[in-house]
């Protein structure tokens, strides 16, 4: 199933500190703008929050056990700013440091190697009050908390990824208001897309001079496919393209804003806040570069060149409403290569179903594992096509908060009781260490 995934390819599972760990205000935590932005009526479907979660902060040990079980390589998870540097600025938080210490010892104790993000989506609250992401000092910040984190663990965590998806804390965050913190302002998100830029490129040139050698950042992608030949469909796919992929990868890799997209922008009366020197910062190289793959999408242009149409192409959908194209993921990662040519880690892949449980908990996830399978075998084809992909995460390891969707929406490959927070593996997770078995011997 797997041939032509190379020699050391790896396997992983993938989550992040808001969507587990709960104890939001415990040991010192302060409040993110995902804590604030939950308690918005309406934000978040039937009013969820993150207050418990998983309740991994205090499960911690027996989540890395089960970890280690499904036999896994590594075990990418993000740390939250605002329990390590509670406000966001100023001397760490020790008991939040201790977690993450004690969280990467587990792990390597188990065989298991540590993936570091730094940020997914959960800005301390007083930066968001301070201006938030469109706001230029929150780039600085952020770095500071970079060498902060590397102080307390760079000496046992090899890969670093800076940011993960910053197309949905810019474009979800600030223009939708789907994500937190809820503003809808396209001025300001396009702010918010340099600013996490250049974060990204400060952060980096303070784990370069500590010495981190696995460096990267992690965006959500897809194909856009235009729905005709007409000029105007045509042009709505490369839009979408410009403002969902190249307005971060031009300038991480090629050290320039697409002319195009700055067009696109600037008909809409925006502006990238670029000043002298920044896309220096921003293009510092990269090791590795993230792909999150869940969809692609065909576009069919509208009156407001802005707003395009998704048009379905009659494929089977997830939980989520997106259409199941793995095809689209094979085609993503040998256009990643042939224009980036930067090497390549899945740093998430996986679906919601909705899962029935027996009486004993068990989910016998038959369309998971086909989603999962599909999936792998698309990178595998990449692979076959040229594609420098080293490895894989699915998304995720268990059950836990969607964001906007609360905890209808299931991703894990293990389930989570919420009444008792037992977990139970899918048969998703059986497929996944049978799949690990058999790709080692
Ligand atoms: C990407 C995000 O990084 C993750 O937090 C989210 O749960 C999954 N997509 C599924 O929507």
């Amino acid at each position: 199933m797997s041939e032509g995934l190379p020699a050391g390819f790896f396997w992983g599972v993938a989550t992040s500190a808001y969507q587990i760990e709960g104890a939001y205000d415990e040991d010192g935590r302060t409040l993110s703008i995902w804590d604030i932005f939950c308690r918005r009526p309406g934000a978040v479907e039937n009013g969820e929050t993150g207050d418990v979660a998983c309740d991994h902060y205090h499960r911690m040990p027996a989540d890395v056990a089960m970890i280690a079980r499904l036999g896994v390589d590594k075990y990418r998870f993000s740390v939250s700013w605002p329990r390590v540097q509670p406000g966001g600025r100023g001397p760490v938080n020790p008991k939040g440091v201790d977690f993450y210490s004690r969280l990467v010892d587990e792990l390597l104790e188990k065989g298991v190697e540590p993936w570091l993000t730094l940020y997914h989506w959960d800005l301390p609250q007083e930066l968001e009050d301070a201006g938030g992401w469109p706001h230029r000092d929150t780039a600085y910040r952020f770095a500071e908390y970079a060498g902060l984190v590397h102080d307390a663990l760079g000496d046992r965590v090899p890969t670093w990824t800076t940011l993960n998806e910053p197309w949905c804390s810019a474009m979800l965050g600030y223009d939708t208001g789907r994500h937190a913190p809820g503003r809808k302002n396209f001025g300001e998100a396009v702010r918010a897309v340099h600013h996490l830029l250049l974060a990204h490129g400060l952060a980096s040139q303070e784990l370069r001079t500590r010495g981190v050698r696995s460096l990267g950042i992690t965006l959500n992608m897809g194909v856009s496919s235009p729905a005709s030949d007409d000029p105007r469909d045509v042009d709505a796919a490369r839009r979408a393209d410009g403002l969902g992929t190249r307005i971060y990868l031009d300038p991480l890799v090629h050290g320039r804003y697409p002319e195009d997209v700055l067009a696109d922008i600037a008909a809409r009366g925006a502006k990238i806040p670029a000043r002298y020197g920044d896309l220096e910062i921003i293009s510092t190289p990269l090791d590795v570069l993230g792909v999150n793959y869940y969809t692609s999408h065909v576009f069919k242009a509208t009156d407001d060149p802005a707003a395009p149409e998704v048009v379905p192409q009659g494929r089977p959908v997830t939980a989520m409403g997106w259409e199941i194209v793995p095809s689209g993921l094979t085609q993503l990662l040998v256009r990643l290569q042939q224009d980036y040519g930067v090497p390549m880690v899945i740093t998430e892949n996986g679906a919601a179903f909705d899962d029935t449980a027996d009486e004993d908990g068990f989910v016998a996830d038959l369309d998971r594992v086909a989603y999962l399978a599909a999936h792998v075998e698309a990178v595998a084809e990449a692979v076959r096509a040229g594609a420098d992909v080293r490895g894989y995460f699915a998304w995720s390891l268990m059950d836990n908060f969607e964001w906007g969707y609360g905890y209808d929406k299931r991703f894990g490959i293990v389930r989570v009781d919420y009444d008792t927070q037992q977990r139970t593996l899918k048969q998703s997770a059986q497929w996944f260490r049978d799949l690990i078995t058999r790709s080692r011997s």
